[in-house]
């Protein structure tokens, strides 16, 4: 067992360098939706891409893209023109969400909500800045904290601006829950600008590990010193790809059906999946995925095991830790703050979180309306967006949910 877990850790390096220099350009060969950008993946469904641009307060530009109707709708509809943010996961983008034609963004759509597709800093439509270049270190220097305290506050009030609404709802997968949490947590005035949050297999508590925290740990466990410099390995500023399962799933992005060695891998880093596995939407997610991420994102979470599991903030070192938090280390953030209501989605054969960890961090919302734990014994982290049951299983509820609060 721990040899394969270390087989897998060591593929995973290899192909994670593999991952970096993947896109862009798109490789060429298969169906041409498996390559297809956001845009026109919303336009091949017959809806109307509109392309917006963020300024964060720190300087990044991100891309939003804003999902209209095929055509204007009689009024009045259930979603009465709500705006609601759809946020990815990490080493993701805006294209998670409209891989497939019953994809959550689309439901909204033609229920009458406005729907806005965010890209947070890093991701591939949002690789600008006022005056950092994407080359430079300085520009790829953040977390997901970054995120949370610049890049969600910066779409919130923009898209609260083009709508003149005064408040919206959100749906966040994986990081952009994580991203949620923290805006809420350390800017408790947006929960008056935030009508409902939904957050999808958050990770945020890590008091467990699971597929690939467990193996690093088991490994990192028999080398005392190893942990740390493992972590000094892990540059904040550095331009990471995800660990990529190519090139075992690059041929399911050429149309094929996964081998059994992107299966392996692909469980140990999301978990069992829902069976059976839709081809499709499997292909085309390998197509889109991974994405380009920042070295602090993985940094960040991974001191967040080392130091117990606890949601903390950023650990820069005691010293700079004494500067900006007033303690040596660095202190967690506050859920009390949060007062908009909010519902959790999770599921059982996650290998990316670990359910216990999202029921704990359950009990620390204060303003939780529900804890939704996915039907069925498999359904994966990704599954929220691939699996053929995703609909009945997760975006009806959502839909339910946000239509309590239009
Ligand atoms: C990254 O950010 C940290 C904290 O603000 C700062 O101390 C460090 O100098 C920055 N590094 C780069 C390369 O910008
Ligand atoms: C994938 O799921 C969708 C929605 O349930 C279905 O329409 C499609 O036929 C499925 N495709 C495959 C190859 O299973
Ligand atoms: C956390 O937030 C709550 C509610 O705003 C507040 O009462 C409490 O003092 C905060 N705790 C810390 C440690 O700042």
């Amino acid at each position: 067992m721990a040899s394969r877990r270390l087989c897998v850790a060591i593929l995973l390096l290899v192909t994670g360098t593999a991952a970096y220099f993947r896109r862009p350009p798109y490789p060429k060969g298969g169906r041409p939706e498996l390559w297809m950008s956001t845009s026109k993946l919303i336009t091949g469904r017959g809806y109307r891409p509109e392309s917006h641009e963020v300024r964060t307060a720190d300087g990044y530009l991100l891309g939003l893209q804003r999902v209209a109707a095929r055509r204007p709708r009689p009024e009045p509809t259930r979603g009465r023109g709500t705006p609601v943010l759809l946020g990815h996961g990490m080493a993701s983008n805006s294209e998670q969400w409209v891989l497939r034609g019953d994809s959550l963004a689309f439901a909204l759509v033609d229920l009458g909500f406005d729907v806005w597709l965010v890209n947070y800093r890093g991701s591939f439509y949002s690789r600008r800045h006022i005056t950092l270049s994407e080359k430079s270190a300085q520009f790829w220097n953040f977390s997901w904290h970054e995120s949370g305290v610049h890049d969600q506050p910066a779409i919130i009030d923009y898209v609260l601006t083009v709508t003149g609404r005064p408040a919206l709802l959100t749906v966040g997968h994986s990081m952009s829950s994580t991203v949620q949490l923290v805006l809420l947590a350390e800017r408790p005035e947006y929960s008056s600008k935030v009508l409902a949050s939904v957050i999808m297999a958050p990770p945020a508590l890590f008091h467990r590990t699971v597929g690939f925290s467990e193996a690093a740990d088991r490994v990192l466990r028999h080398f005392p010193h190893a942990r740390d410099t493992a972590l000094r390995f892990l540059k904040r500023d550095s331009t990471l790809a995800a660990p990529s399962s190519i090139p075992f799933c690059y041929m399911s992005g050429l149309g094929k059906p996964p081998s059994p060695s992107c299966t392996l891998v692909m469980d140990f880093i999301f978990g069992e999946p829902f069976m059976p596995l839709n081809l499709t939407y499997f292909q085309i997610f390998m197509a889109h995925w991974p994405e380009k991420a920042s070295g602090g994102q993985y940094l960040h979470s991974a001191q967040n095991f080392r130091l117990g599991g606890n949601f903390y903030k950023f650990d820069y070192g005691p010293f700079k830790n004494k500067e900006l938090y007033g303690s040596v280390s660095p202190p967690v953030y506050n859920l009390s703050s949060i007062s908009s209501p909010t519902y959790v989605y999770y599921s059982m054969t996650d290998n990316t979180v670990h359910y216990k960890d999202v029921e704990d961090l359950a009990k620390l919302l204060p303003s939780l309306k529900r804890l939704h734990r996915v039907f069925g014994d498999t359904f994966n982290h990704v599954d929220f967006f691939i699996s053929s049951v995703a609909y009945e299983r997760v975006y009806m509820h959502v839909i339910q949910d946000l239509l309590r609060h239009v």
